[in-house]
């Protein structure tokens, strides 16, 4: 405290983070109280939020049992330029006033960070983007005060030092020295809901060609598209891709609770290394999907992050929705800019969709049913676009199954996902040895390197691919899906003529 102008002064630093795509920037807080009329300002907040952080805070002091000052107080958050919003920083901005007027100590306020909105009554309300908070902060070796609601989110990180509370007068208890704040782990959860059961392949009957190519987009990493009538199988299929692909390694698995951390959204602790699966509705808006909002949000795109996004019935998206999607295939990230700010979020995701190969769906059914006429099954699918289209690498037909192959009992054909993910898992295990990378995401350079066809097979495929019409993207196309074909096969260095031929085969949009 020193003496300024004749009127007492007094600082104190209080240290936060905002939230900013799946980034946590460190945020000062920043409290001066000084003389002249009894007033609180806050500086770099919105105006709106200025205004209900400074009633929230005021009440929730004064309910805490400590006087608010009754002098000019000044808050200031540092840098300005940053996304300030919400109610993240209430805990920071209240600890600061009462550190300043010496209502609470100051040593412990040294070295420690602190997240959490507080309730009028001086409870602590969870807030978004804990996890990217204490990933920064472990980074600094800070010590980090967060909501008692954020406590399982909390659990995730090892080795970050986390303190849970409850409210503003449990915080102040133990800056006083009574009594301590407990880890993450100490306190007790409320009992997990039974984690509902992740969709297996050995519900499927038959669809053997459809199978094969969702073992080999789990292998290499492929998007993968499914073209058939309804009710044969592409929603079971699709929903089934996650539990045939690994399990998420522990830093993919943060990224990916990171991405449910700044949406909001529960993350499941008990469960936290599934791969995600997100399965949009068509109607879902651009924003919906790969995120936005004056206050970028993530959308599904992010949310599938290391998981599997689900597109059914791809023709019906709005086809600028469809668009936006193109940036994220290519980069594994989304770019979302609002005014002069710009927020980036993981979007590495692996693409299922499905459509009907016309619009009434019964294109080729043996029955005849189909009414379409050629030329509204061609704008059908001309709804999307070449560019979209050629970044899925396996497209397959998923036709009707004979009703008999459906009520038969299990055959040993519906093998389950324990025993394909195997043969995944063994797969990849080539592909990161080679390349580090599943064969989607590797370059044609690489490709051409980790690929090299004999000649026999360089010859054959260049006239077989003549003889169809295909381009050199398919080319590529057919070599990526051969690769992982050979590496399912156990081929580590060789792609042989076999492999190749069945990668032309799960291609069938370009025929
Ligand atoms: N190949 C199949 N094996 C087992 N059940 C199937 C199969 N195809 C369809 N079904 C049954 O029909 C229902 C609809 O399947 P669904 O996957 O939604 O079809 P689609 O997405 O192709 O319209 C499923 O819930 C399942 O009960
Ligand atoms: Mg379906």
């Amino acid at each position: 405290m020193r003496r300024h102008g004749g009127f007492r002064m007094s600082l104190s630093v209080i240290l936060s983070r905002a939230q900013e795509g799946v980034g946590a920037p460190q945020v000062m807080v920043e409290v001066n109280l000084s003389g002249g009329l009894p007033n609180t300002f806050i500086v770099g907040l919105p105006e709106a939020a200025v205004r209900e952080a400074r009633d929230r805070v005021k009440v929730a002091i004064q309910n805490t049992a400590f006087e608010y000052p009754n002098r000019r107080v000044t808050v200031n958050l540092a840098p300005a330029e940053l996304p300030k919003d919400g109610g993240r920083f209430d805990l920071a901005i209240a600890l600061g006033i009462l550190a300043a007027a010496n209502q609470v100590p100051r040593k412990r306020l040294l070295d420690c960070e602190f997240l959490g909105e507080l309730a009028l009554s001086g409870e602590l309300r969870p807030v978004v983007g804990v996890l990217p908070a204490l990933l920064h902060a472990g980074k600094r070796r800070r010590r980090v005060v967060v909501p008692r609601a954020n406590a399982a989110e909390a659990a995730l990180v090892d080795g970050a030092d986390v303190r849970v509370a409850e409210s503003l007068a449990q915080v102040c208890a133990w800056l006083r020295g009574e009594g301590e704040l407990p880890g993450p782990r100490d306190i007790d959860m409320p009992p997990l809901s039974e984690a509902p059961r992740v969709p297996d392949l050995a519900d499927v009957r038959g669809q053997l060609q459809a199978r094969r190519a969702l073992e080999i987009a789990a292998a290499g990493g492929h998007h993968l598209l499914l073209i058939g009538p309804p009710g044969t199988g592409k929603t079971m299929l699709a929903e089934r891709l996650p539990g045939i692909l690994p399990p998420l390694g522990e830093s993919e698995a943060l990224e990916a609770c990171a991405v449910r951390s700044v949406a909001g959204e529960a993350v499941d602790t008990a469960h936290w290394r599934r791969r995600a699966f997100r399965a949009p509705h068509h109607t879902a808006s651009a924003a919906a999907l790969v995120g936005g909002g004056s206050r970028p949000r993530p959308g599904e795109i992010s949310l599938a992050h290391h998981g599997v996004l689900f597109l059914d019935e791809l023709p019906e998206f709005e086809r600028r929705v469809l668009e936006v999607l193109r940036e994220p295939l290519e980069s594994g990230r989304i770019v979302i800019s609002r005014a002069a700010r710009q927020s980036t979020f993981p979007a590495q995701f692996q693409l299922v969709a499905a459509m009907n190969p016309c619009p009434c769906g019964h294109a080729g059914d043996p029955s005849g049913r189909c009414r379409c006429t050629p030329d509204q099954i061609a704008r059908y699918r001309g709804r999307l676009s070449g560019p979209l289209l050629d970044r899925i690498d396996l497209q397959v037909e998923v036709p009707r199954v004979p009703l008999t192959e459906l009520t038969t009992p299990r055959g040993g054909s519906d093998e389950d996902s324990a025993g394909v993910r195997r043969r995944v898992e063994a797969a990849r295990q080539h592909a990161l040895m080679r390349a580090g990378r599943p064969n989607a995401e590797i370059s044609t350079r690489e490709l051409e390197r980790d690929c090299a066809l004999g000649e026999r097979e360089r010859v054959w495929l260049q006239q077989t691919l003549e003889r169809l019409h295909l381009s050199a993207r398919a080319y590529h196309r057919v070599l990526r899906v051969a690769r992982t074909v050979a590496d399912l096969d156990g081929a580590a260095a060789c792609v042989r003529r076999e492999h190749l031929a069945e990668a032309l085969q799960l291609r069938r949009i370009d025929v």
